[in-house]
């Protein structure tokens, strides 16, 4: 049997910065992933250039059914020290909108900066690991492998939530938790696409690729102004994905597709200066023009010019633009999430070291625990804070 100090579940972005502080700290760490590579998700994050943090990042960032949990971990490790950590690996990196932080180059370079720490904290990665079974007993935790028996005074899981099956998501931080008697909450996808009944997708299908700046409501109130993206499937884009975490099946959302121009006032000003000018022309000169096309047929205000245009008719156009209520079938799912929600009761965790209060030596970071973030970086700096609070512990 080998024995570690601690063996950690999970090489993602969680795991292998918890291993590298560990294993910095002077404990001997195993780190065993099931997939063939490390950091998967992180390779594919952000358009193959890993948004990695947030400038922005605050506790009022992410979900959770404790909202006051993350806060200890997020003010002991920020996003000033990852940037800090990045820095002095020398890659170089950009702000692209909202406070997000790319690397200038490739996703690739955080991984190696996550594998290059934990090469310095002498961390023993092992991939193509599957975890059979664990039990506990005074020693530790003693784990099955396929092959071989590892044993540790600390367990450590970050084995993320269920979000994209194909990079190697799978249910076992919830079914550790499970087994150690800890609660989890039911988890749901997040950040992820919503679709839309067959009927309404038919009628927009000619708008597949338009995107348009919006501002989204969900039923309790919560807006994200970002863009909307019309899909094949339903509607896409940073604002549907933001809103997706605040939505339940059967609610409706309230869009308002011109945030930036009253278009009430623009048709006024328009019908004074150009009179005969077309409908469809008018709007056409602050909106996409499928999308005017597309509205033009929903609605039953025919093709006219501005001085034909009655204000019933211009009050239901405008109506439409700016409060346009869609109900949406349902979302894409774990397949395309960025994210699960849910997860690991926060509530039975330490904040300020993931430890399991009942359950001493169990620890719980990363996105299988009960906190999510917003699309943006956030969700990475969670896996980071988390972490390195968690190896401050161990
Ligand atoms: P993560 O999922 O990264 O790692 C878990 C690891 O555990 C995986 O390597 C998995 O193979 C392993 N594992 C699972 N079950 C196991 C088992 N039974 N045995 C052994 N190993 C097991 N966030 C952000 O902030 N900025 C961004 O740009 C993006 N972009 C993005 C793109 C895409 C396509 C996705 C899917 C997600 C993002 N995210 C993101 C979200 C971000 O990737 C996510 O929040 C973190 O990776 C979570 O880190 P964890 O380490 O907790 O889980």
């Amino acid at each position: 049997m080998e024995k570690f100090d601690v063996i950690i579940i999970g090489a993602g972005a969680a795991g292998l910065f918890c291993a590298a502080q560990a294993g910095q700290r002077g404990k001997r760490v195993l780190l065993l992933d099931n997939g063939k590579k490390a950091g998967r998700k992180i390779l594919m994050s952000g358009g193959g250039r890993c948004n990695f943090t947030n400038l922005h990042t605050e506790p009022a960032a992410y979900l959770s059914q404790n909202p006051h949990f993350c806060k200890s971990a997020l003010a002991r490790y920020t996003q000033w020290d990852f940037i800090d950590l990045v820095n002095r690996h020398g890659i170089a990196w950009h702000e692209k909108t909202l406070g997000q932080l790319f690397c200038d180059d490739s996703a690739q370079q955080i991984v190696d900066l996550l594998l290059k720490e934990c090469e310095i904290g002498k961390v023993t990665l092992r991939l193509r690991s599957e975890v059979l079974s664990v039990s506990r007993d005074e020693a530790g935790y003693t784990l099955e492998l396929n092959g071989s028996v590892a044993q540790a005074e600390k367990l450590v899981i970050a084995s993320g939530g269920l979000s994209m099956p194909g990079l190697g998501a799978t249910p076992f931080g919830y079914k550790i938790a499970g087994q150690f008697g800890l609660t989890v909450f039911p988890t749901r996808a997040g950040l992820v696409p919503f679709t839309l009944h067959k009927p309404l997708l038919e009628q927009l299908k000619t708008l597949s690729g338009v995107a348009v700046p919006s501002l989204m409501s969900a039923e309790d109130g919560t807006i994200f102004k970002e863009a909307l993206l019309f899909t094949h499937r339903g509607l896409s884009g940073p604002a549907v994905l933001q809103l997706s975490s605040y939505w339940q099946p059967g609610e409706f959302v309230t869009i308002n597709l011109s945030p930036e121009r009253d278009l009430g006032d623009f048709i006024n000003q328009e019908r004074k200066a150009h009179p005969n000018q077309s409908l469809k022309n008018t709007l056409a000169k602050v909106l996409p023009r499928r999308l005017v096309e597309c509205l033009q047929l929903l609605s039953s205000v025919p093709e006219c010019t501005l001085k034909q245009l009655n204000s019933r008719q211009q009050g239901e156009l405008v109506e439409a633009l700016h409060r346009w209520r869609v109900q949406p079938n349902g979302t894409e799912g774990y397949r395309t999430a960025e994210v699960t929600l849910g997860g690991v009761d926060t509530s039975v965790l330490s904040s300020k070291t993931m430890e399991a209060r009942d359950v001493p030596g169990l620890y719980f970071i990363g996105e299988v625990v009960d906190v999510t973030g917003w699309l943006g970086g956030y969700n990475f700096q969670w896996a980071w804070s988390s972490a390195w609070a968690c190896a401050q512990a161990l």
